[in-house]
């Protein structure tokens, strides 16, 4: 991580908390974990929500087969520009774009449904029925057998909301992030696609 992504990361915090949601980027432990659980090693078609600066994008991509692609949703200007000009890898797109639209994604891009999403935006400071509509979102855009897995610093919030959207979560604790981190895996949709 460059000291620049450090700095525009915290710029981003002191301007839009609510959004951000996290005052430094996340450490690459987390993004190798997160990347673990998705099973990004034998995946095809990879989606990230809320790529920040993008220390989860790099283990992801380190990650990913040479012939799989990914996508990434970010919605904050600076942070799209900031991955735009830093990854250059030609299996990534960048969307500049809420990850609600991931259905829309799947419908172009995945008829088949994605292998794993990967998200890291902070929930539980957002207004309860956007986290809801991103959820049944990332739900539907799922292949059967393929696994949503979040990130989250709080240690109750997301659990109950994720079961209603997905038959399976399961949780893995992260101790060696500060904060140390909650990673949530959903399996199974309960939405129809
Ligand atoms: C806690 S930061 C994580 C950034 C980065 N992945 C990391 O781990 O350092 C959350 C990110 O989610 C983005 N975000 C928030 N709501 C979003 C949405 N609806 N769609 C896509 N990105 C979103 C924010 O702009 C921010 O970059």
């Amino acid at each position: 991580m460059t000291q620049q992504s450090w700095w525009s990361f915290f710029k981003a915090f002191l301007n839009e908390r609510q959004r951000i949601g996290a005052i430094a980027p996340t450490s690459a432990g987390v993004g190798r974990r997160m990347a673990q659980l998705g099973g990004i090693e034998n995946a095809r078609r990879v989606v990230e929500f809320g790529a920040g600066t993008g220390p989860i994008t790099a283990q992801i991509l380190k990650a990913l087969p040479a012939d799989a692609r990914m996508w990434a949703y970010e919605i904050h200007p600076p942070f799209v520009e900031h991955l735009r000009s830093t990854i250059t890898d030609p299996r990534f797109t960048v969307l500049a774009e809420s990850a609600e639209h991931v259905r829309e994604l799947r419908a172009s891009e995945a008829p088949e449904g994605f292998d794993a999403i990967i998200c890291s935006i902070p929930f539980s400071l957002l207004p309860p029925p956007m986290t809801s509509g991103i959820l049944a979102a990332a739900a539907q855009a799922l292949r059967p057998g393929g696994v949503f897995v979040a990130l989250q610093y709080h240690p109750r919030y997301l659990r109950p909301i994720m079961r209603e959207h997905f038959e399976h979560v399961s949780r893995t604790f992260y101790p060696w992030n500060l904060p140390p981190t909650l990673l949530l895996s959903g399996r199974g949709s309960r939405h129809s696609s």
